[in-house]
């Protein structure tokens, strides 16, 4: 087990208990000013777009083709800070990460 920090679309931050493994998606599609989570993480309608700053996304796996090509296709899409919620999974090198959930489109 491990914690994240998330500041929602309203401004508020959360302190979330994640199990190893865990996909980020699920608890924040929880929040009340979470994501939707639309397609529930088939990667194909962006979303649970959430910005990670750097230093810690250089702890997640690479973002692969397809979630790639949907971010550059928000009208919020960072280069360094964009990622999919439901393609990250928890693990201990998250524990204490803090990010920020996009903008609704
Ligand atoms: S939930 Fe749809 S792309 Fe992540």
């Amino acid at each position: 087990m491990g914690r994240i920090v998330v500041t929602d679309r309203a401004g508020e931050t959360h302190e979330l208990e994640l199990a190893v493994g865990e996909n980020l998606m699920d608890q924040l599609r929880e929040l009340d000013s979470g994501i939707e989570a639309l397609c529930g993480g088939m990667c194909s309608c962006a979303t649970c777009h959430v910005f990670i700053k750097p230093e810690w996304a250089a702890k997640l796996e690479s973002a692969q083709d397809d979630e790639l090509e949907l971010l550059e296709e928000t009208e919020t899409y960072r280069e360094d800070e964009s990622r999919l919620s439901c393609q990250l999974k928890f693990s201990d090198e998250l524990d204490g990460m803090t990010f920020t959930i996009a903008p609704e489109e």
